[in-house]
């Protein structure tokens, strides 16, 4: 076996433990350092998870480690990307992979440039109900997909988070935070994305935090929080969306897709597992469609890109699949400004799915 590549995360805030937890779970990788802008944050995950807390500079510097986990907010994702790609490491990146379309070919260029390697989250589409959708898919499970629905629709997360300005900064909204989960999900089962049309809006130019810890907090409101269109795919599926931090209530699923034997609904795509069901024409129903997969959880994607490093073979959260979602995210609001479908510059292959019988937190090589 080889040695466990050494990583280094530079962002120690809410997310930071699922990563810390993640990779205790696995023998491919080490956390050697952390590192924050609030020098406190990294100490205390340092503390918590035994490992050291330097400065961003120091852990750039160190030639131990080959690759960053980026977990810092939308706007710093690519500056702190391309500070780490000109130190020679490896970036995987949370998501989205840039604030803007141009933002994210910086990061994709420079990596080219370097010969090393961008992967983004998320990697939910790795965990059992992603990865059973698309073996149901591929399997023919309800014909050829012709349509689908995406909703993601809540009110946005000022009352649990303690520090939600980001969300409504340039780089949140409800699109560029919630839907790479969607929109990755769709792309690993149906392909790439043609064009898309949009029509996007905010309710609220101002939201007042209750989250505790940020509660009373006055947040401008910088971005589009209302987003629908439609997607049209490569492979002629057209998928209606809505993305949305405006909306109090509603009963509108995750994702469902419809093909022309029957329909599928794909479990919460920001989460691991969940049922994938399938109803067919004559059927009795829905019915559960058995998984061969282990759920995981996050860090599965940096686990499979280390590997992928390696091996030599591609890896499955890649920058290119995350800068085509990316361009089809921004799109909506392009789209909607100029009364005009976008066509994409972009493509992507399919990540290749995980072989069955693969156990938790385990890859292929
Ligand atoms: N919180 C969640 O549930 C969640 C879930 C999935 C993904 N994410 C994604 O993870 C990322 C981080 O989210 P979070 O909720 O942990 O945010 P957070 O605000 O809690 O943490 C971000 C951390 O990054 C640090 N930081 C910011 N700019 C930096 C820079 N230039 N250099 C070094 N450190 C810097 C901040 O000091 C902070 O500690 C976001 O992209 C978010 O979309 C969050």
């Amino acid at each position: 076996m080889q040695d466990k590549m050494k990583i280094g995360i530079i962002g120690c805030g809410s997310i930071s433990g699922a990563y810390f937890g993640g990779a205790q779970k696995t023998d491919a990788l080490e956390i050697k350092s952390c590192a924050d802008i609030r020098m406190e944050a990294a100490q205390n995950a340092a503390k918590k998870y035994s490992c050291q807390a330097v400065t961003v500079d120091e852990l750039l510097a160190d030639p131990e480690i080959e690759l960053v986990v980026n977990l810092t907010v939308p706007r710093a994702h690519v500056e702190v990307g391309l500070q780490a790609l000109q130190a020679g490491k490896h970036v995987y990146s949370e998501k989205p992979l840039g604030v803007s379309f141009e933002e994210g070919q910086k990061l994709i260029r420079l990596a080219a440039e370097k010969g090393l390697h961008v992967g983004c989250a998320p990697d939910t589409f790795l965990g059992a109900g992603g990865q059973t959708a698309r073996k149901a898919m591929d399997e023919g499970a309800i014909g050829r997909p012709i349509a689908g629905t995406a909703f993601m629709c809540g009110h946005g997360h000022e009352s649990w988070h303690p520090n939600p300005t980001f969300f409504y900064d340039i780089g949140g909204g409800p699109m560029l935070d919630m839907g790479p989960y969607y929109v990755t999900a769709l792309v690993n089962i149906l392909g790439p994305v043609k064009r898309v049309a949009g029509v996007t809006t905010k309710a609220f130019e101002e939201r007042i935090a209750t989250s505790s810890g940020a509660s009373g907090q006055r947040i401008p409101v910088k971005v589009s929080t209302h987003l629908t269109g439609a997607m049209e795919f490569a492979n002629g599926a057209v998928i209606t969306m809505i993305m949305s931090f405006d909306m109090r209530r509603h009963s509108l699923p995750c994702i469902e897709l419809y093909g022309t034997e029957g329909s599928m609904k794909v479990p919460d795509p920001n989460g691991f597992g969940g049922p994938v069901l399938v109803a067919l024409a004559k059927g009795e129903g829905w019915q559960e469609i058995s998984s061969a997969f282990p759920q995981n959880a996050r860090m599965i994607g940096v686990i499979d890109m280390v590997c992928a490093i390696r091996s030599g073979r591609a890896h499955r959260a890649s920058g290119d699949l995350a800068y085509h979602v990316l361009e089809v995210m921004t799109a909506f609001d392009k789209s909607s400004q100029t009364g005009q479908h976008i066509e994409m510059q972009t493509t992507v292959e399919r990540p290749n799915p995980f072989p069955s019988g693969l156990n938790e937190w385990e890859v292929d090589d």
